[in-house]
């Protein structure tokens, strides 16, 4: 049993702090860079190993976590045998250093090492390569910056960092995609529902050239690849890691949805959960016991433990399936019992309705001027192609902003699958669904579900060429990428 009791947490930063001078507020200020080395490591899954990728930090720790006042001043070496680059995803460095191939830096090579300097951005964020059959691999880490308050906060962090893991090659996963849906042979688009989880029932129907009902526009696709398994931190249900926590303490959850193409739900049982922040960015807290999480999001939740104590389990839920994976949190001498990595019920289907209840805590100020821009979300099952404004990356028309001025994205998804649009070097806000003006959260990822409409605001930031792109992997890998060039 592994636990963290908030002590050790802290012990174990003030053994970093140790090696480091210390600022007159007493917060470290690193003078040494901290390693990041790429590699390969081994993880079991359900009684069997496997060999995937990773990013080692300091303390042989998957991942970075930086103290208030602490720089991002990191060394990163590239322990892997091909080429990669590593994106901080929820942070905003120099476009220069923002991780992306060859805008503007090239991939590093084989034990190659770059130097990455900025002042870092509070909050739950993460890091991964920025290349879609690497992060198939799981190449993939939590990357934490804590706030003075959260140091002051009597409670325990514990990162839940979620991914969906195949024992096929990232080659075979996507070739399976492409031949799978080509296979079908459907003309119409988004008719690939019969393959899928929750649609298996009328195979029966036969006569593929006319859909039937269920295969028409109603029909909304979701998990368009069966992983081998869903993970928290590297493990599955079969053998959760559990966390010793106090009774009547609390517990701060930093969910990182690290998975290529899985939505989750987090499930916190019997604890009562507060929403305290969405990719690192404060909300007005929200209260409920189930918040969806779709790939690259962040969400920051404050449990409760019981004061008569018990074992209580943080489930994450495969969107519109049975398969669940979790972590355990338990008073000491609580029984922990065993949990099926499946359950009778099948978990509920992402929409905007939490994210239009988010209220950010630091909304943009009101703008007079505002540039307005379409950008139309497009694709379909079969041929499995995924596109931004009608093209296909590296085929693309950059978007258009100016620094320091405000835009406004109306992202309509034209298409039957919900896409997580992530932008590059700006935290937006959210601020229409559905044709319903909000005041909602900020935060660098937005999920737009099948065939609605979200209008995201931003003042452009470093004149330079950043990414926006779905952080659904295969998507993004058959097109679903562009650039805004902010000017
Ligand atoms: Cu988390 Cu361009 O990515
Ligand atoms: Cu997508």
């Amino acid at each position: 049993m592994r636990s963290i009791t908030r002590r050790h947490f802290l012990s174990g930063s003030m053994a970093v702090a140790a090696t480091i001078a210390a600022t007159p507020l007493g917060f470290a200020n690193s003078i040494t860079p901290l390693q990041l080395r790429t590699g390969t490591r081994t993880i079991e899954v359900n009684g069997r190993s496997a060999t995937v990728l990773g990013i080692e930090g300091p303390g042989n720790r998957q991942g970075l976590f930086l103290d208030p006042g602490e720089d991002f001043n990191v060394r990163l070496v590239n322990g892997l045998n091909e080429a990669t680059i590593i994106h901080w995803h929820g942070q905003i460095p120099p476009n220069e250093q923002d991780g992306v191939p060859d805008l503007p830096q090239p991939l590093l090579k084989p034990e190659e090492i770059r130097s990455f300097s900025f002042k870092p951005h509070a909050g739950t964020h993460w890091m991964h390569a920025h290349l879609p059959h690497q992060e198939l691999g799981l190449l993939a880490a939590p990357l934490i910056v804590r706030t003075a308050e959260d140091l002051a906060a009597d409670r325990q962090e514990i990162v839940m960092f979620l991914q969906d893991f195949s024992f096929k090659s990232p080659q075979e996963l996507m070739e399976g995609l492409e031949d799978a849906h080509a296979a079908m042979g459907h003309g119409a688009p988004s008719t690939a529902a019969n393959t899928h989880g929750g649609h298996g029932g009328h195979g029966g129907h036969g006569g593929h050239g006319s859909p039937s009902a269920e295969t028409t526009a109603a029909v909304h696709d979701i998990n368009d690849i069966d992983f081998d398994a869903y993970l928290v931190n590297s493990r599955t249900l079969d053998d959760p890691e559990t966390h010793q926590v106090e009774k009547g303490g609390r517990v701060l959850l930093r969910v990182i949805n690290a998975g290529s193409a899985t939505v989750f739900f987090i499930d916190t049982g019997e604890l009562d959960a507060r929403l305290l922040a969405v990719d690192g960015q404060p909300i007005e807290p929200v209260e409920d016991r189930l918040f969806p999480v779709a790939m690259g999001q962040r969400l920051d939740l404050e449990v409760a433990i019981p004061a008569k104590g018990g074992a209580f389990p943080i489930l994450a839920l495969r969107e519109g399936a049975p398969e669940r994976t979790g972590l355990v949190l338990a008073t000491p001498g609580a029984k922990i019992k065993r949990l099926p990595g499946s359950s009778a019920a099948k978990a509920p289907i992402m929409d905007s309705s939490l994210e239009g209840r988010l209220l950010a805590r630091s909304p943009l100020e009101a703008s007079g001027d505002t540039q307005v821009t379409e950008v139309l979300l497009g694709g379909e099952m079969s041929p499995y192609e995924w596109s931004i404004n009608g093209k296909r990356w590296p085929n693309h028309t950059p978007i258009a902003a100016k620094s320091g001025q405000r835009s406004e994205f109306i992202l309509r998804n034209m298409s039957g699958m919900g896409h997580p649009m992530h932008l590059h070097g700006h935290i937006f806000q959210v601020v229409e669904i559905a044709g319903q003006r909000i005041n909602g959260a900020r935060r660098d990822t937005v999920y737009v579900p099948a065939n609605e409409t979200i209008t995201i605001a931003f003042d452009g930031g470093e004149t330079a060429s950043w990414m926006f792109h779905c952080h659904h992997i295969p998507h993004m890998a058959t097109g679903m990428m562009t650039l805004v060039e902010v000017s």
